[in-house]
């Protein structure tokens, strides 16, 4: 989660710019503070306004504004965590690294105290050329970071090395630059996801509303700080948190047979999994065909994943969800007992607003001792940050590392 953390994105004349708003709107989608500085040619290529509305904030390009902020330069410098630049041209890279201060988004470049990103876009003669690379040798020993470009057809219709980073990239390298936190370092956390499929056809299968919004929300908050994270998911659109290993399964046992030889390396285990409780006892191997009658389903209990791992844990911490629609207080504690957890997250599961799989989550929190914490409706990465924390409480006394 990116809440309040401060993001100054500086972009320069490339026909790459259009990309700086799909960033941007990553980046707002977490509640980071982005503030954008454009050079004038950008300003050629994309609107400020774009850049005004997708930030909510005033969008600055000139050294001399005129404006209530007579030395804007200074104060826009002081201002961020990290300072991107992207889509970065040849000639900001040639500016920078002579140390110019010849228009704003230079000027702040040479002000600034905050670690800089890279993200260069240019013709690959360009990004080629030795007094190019001569400036990014240069800058990277002064401690800047560069994002490598990618190859691949240019706008130019030229083809080779100078085509901006991917989106994923460039966003994993600002998430890196950003949490120097890394209060899960060293731990080994297990994560499951989504819903499962319990065939019973060649087609058909019996599964749940879940996303998997949640278990991914958790993979990459805990990824953010540092942990080694294992997220087997079942199957889900969406895209695999970046850096987190990920084992994709369909059915409960699939699951099973992925998380238990895990478990047992693991130091915290998160099962937000919506695992189904029973499959079809005989999955038939072909289309099944439509006949007069509907044919009734025989069913079967389905492993309990997460109860076997509280009855083998050791060490490890162990935090289960439950989806409700009545006596949740009660419901959660039952369950926490019943599967030996450390930890139990209950979703309100009624209401078209609390529908099992909707975009935000209201939950409760129960502990050990019982101690019921109610979080508010909230986006899934806001409740994956504060799960995470209330985690993190549980490692010292139970884990203590050497
Ligand atoms: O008993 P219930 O299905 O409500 O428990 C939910 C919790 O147990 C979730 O954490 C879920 O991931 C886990 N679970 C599991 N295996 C099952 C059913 C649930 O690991 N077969």
């Amino acid at each position: 989660m990116l809440q309040d953390r401060r993001v100054l994105l500086g972009v320069s004349g490339s026909i790459a710019a259009y990309k700086a708003a799909e960033i941007t709107r990553a980046l707002v989608r977490e509640n980071c503070q982005v503030t954008v500085v454009m050079t004038r040619n950008a300003c050629r290529f994309i609107t400020p306004l774009t850049f005004q509305v997708l930030t909510g904030r005033p969008v600055a390009t000139e050294l001399f504004s005129g404006d209530e902020v007579p030395v804007p330069h200074i104060s826009l410098a002081k201002w961020p965590e990290i300072i991107l630049l992207m889509p970065a041209t040849a000639d900001l890279l040639a500016r920078t690294a002579s140390g110019r201060a010849d228009d704003l988004l230079a000027a702040l470049i040479l002000a600034a105290d905050a670690p800089i990103l890279w993200a260069p876009a240019m013709n690959t003669r360009m990004w080629n050329n030795p007094l190019t690379q001569e400036n990014i040798k240069r800058l990277v020993a002064l401690g800047h970071t560069f994002i490598q470009p990618g190859a691949g057809e240019l706008a130019c219709g030229e083809r080779g090395d100078g085509r901006l980073a991917e989106p994923g990239k460039i966003l994993a390298a600002v998430r890196k630059a950003l949490f120097s936190r890394k209060s899960l370092s060293g731990r080994r956390i297990l994560i499951t996801a989504g819903p499962t499929r319990e065939p019973w056809d060649a087609i058909r299968f019996l599964s749940n509303r879940s996303t998997g919004r949640m278990g991914y929300a958790l993979a990459q908050e805990a990824q953010d700080r540092g942990a080694e994270v294992c997220l087997v998911s079942g199957p889900v659109c969406l895209p695999a948190p970046s850096g987190v290993r990920i084992i994709k399964v369909n059915t409960a046992r699939e699951m099973q047979a992925a998380v238990m030889p895990e478990f047992l390396e693991t130091d915290i285990v998160i099962a937000a999994a919506a695992v189904a409780d029973f499959r079809p006892s005989a999955a038939c191997p072909d289309k099944l065909k439509k006949n007069s009658a509907p044919p009734a389903i025989s069913l079967e209990q389905n492993p309990d994943i997460l109860m076997e791992m509280g009855r083998c844990k050791q060490k490890q911490i162990l935090v289960g969800f439950a989806a409700e629609t009545h006596n949740l207080e009660q419901a959660g504690i039952a369950k926490r007992k019943a599967k030996q957890l450390d930890l139990i997250i209950v979703n309100h599961a009624s209401g078209p607003e609390d529908a099992f799989g909707a975009e935000a989550a209201r939950v409760l929190l129960i502990d050990a001792s019982d101690t019921v914490r109610e979080l508010p409706r909230q986006d899934k990465h806001q409740t994956a940050a504060i799960i995470l924390d209330q985690v993190e409480e549980l490692l010292p006394a139970k884990q203590a590392k050497p």
